[in-house]
């Protein structure tokens, strides 16, 4: 039983059909994918490359022209198969004249949570997506962000075992997006199963163990981060204080040993960094 991924996809097909202009849309064309227990992968690809179309399938909210998908070996088709599931769509919408904590109540009596046990779950849950102080206040004055990690509590409430993801952090600051793959970190340590879509790649490097990049509606890549991006061949070094002779030296020693010193430069903040580190923000 523990060998059951948590989700797997067996050669999808989705046709749109579009009836006013008697033509079709193939988002999906023959995706095949598993995803074990316990990995954050990362369904990467540009817009229209038929990510949210897959998540849908999954979720049993689309039904796939052909093809199956299952989750932890229960077909989508099924409602038991979304008892384990979390998910944030990529727009979530909430009432705006509601509160944090009431929002994530909703959700909680909608799962079928009352009483004493709702209402540590919401300050729970609220406590992990880091909203605590915000969460009497309307949802009406919440940032992006915390409106993408509202929606992230909203997923957690009944406590799945997996977590779908759309888009997760489109749209929000750098700082809103750094706490939000800091949250996924944690969820994925604490044994969750996460699955998020995603356009921008760099966001996705340092949350994901595995990722699949799709283009036209099929898988175009797949594999673990560091096999699809290492690169064979070449070692990096990080030496402080290094004059020039050593630099000369070190080429020199290279090429006797049939090596060759290939760059030598000064290592440099990434741009999200600096920005973080220039505009620290407390919310
Ligand atoms: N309900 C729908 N009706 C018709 N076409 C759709 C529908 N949903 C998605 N599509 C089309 O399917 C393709 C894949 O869309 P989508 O899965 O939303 O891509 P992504 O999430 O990767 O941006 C797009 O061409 C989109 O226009
Ligand atoms: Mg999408």
């Amino acid at each position: 039983m523990n060998d059951t991924p948590a989700v797997r996809i067996r050669d999808l097909e989705k046709v749109f059909p579009v009836p006013l202009r008697r033509r079709q849309v193939v988002a999906l064309r023959g995706l095949s994918l598993d995803i074990p227990a316990g990995h954050v992968y990362g369904l990467l690809g540009p817009n229209g490359a038929g990510k949210s179309t897959t998540l849908k399938i999954i979720l049993g909210l689309v039904t796939p022209t052909s093809g199956t998908s299952e989750i932890f070996g229960i077909p989508s088709s099924q409602v038991a198969s979304r008892t384990e599931v979390g998910f944030l769509p990529e727009n979530p919408y909430f009432y705006k004249f509601l509160t944090g904590a009431e929002t994530i109540a909703f959700y909680g009596k909608l799962c079928g949570l009352g009483g004493r046990k709702l209402q540590d779950r919401v300050k729970e849950l609220l406590e992990i997506v880091g909203l605590t102080e915000a969460g009497d206040r309307r949802i009406s004055g919440y940032s992006k962000g915390m409106l993408q990690r509202i929606g992230l509590a909203q997923a957690l409430v009944h406590d799945p075992r997996l977590l779908i993801l759309d888009e997760p952090t489109a749209g929000v600051d750098p700082a809103g997006s750094r706490q939000i793959r800091d949250l996924i970190l944690q969820l994925k340590a604490r044994g969750k199963t996460i699955l998020l879509t995603s356009h921008l790649l760099e966001q996705v490097q340092e949350v994901c163990d595995s990722v699949g990049i799709m283009a036209k509606g099929h898988l175009v890549r797949e594999g673990s981060l560091d096999l699809l991006t290492g690169i064979t061949g070449q070692t990096e070094y990080l030496i402080e204080n290094a004059r020039p002779e050593l630099q000369a030296e070190i080429a020199k020693l290279a090429a006797a040993h049939g090596a060759k010193l290939l760059s030598t430069k000064q290592p440099q903040l990434d741009l999200e960094t600096l920005f973080l580190k220039a505009t620290e923000r407390t919310e």
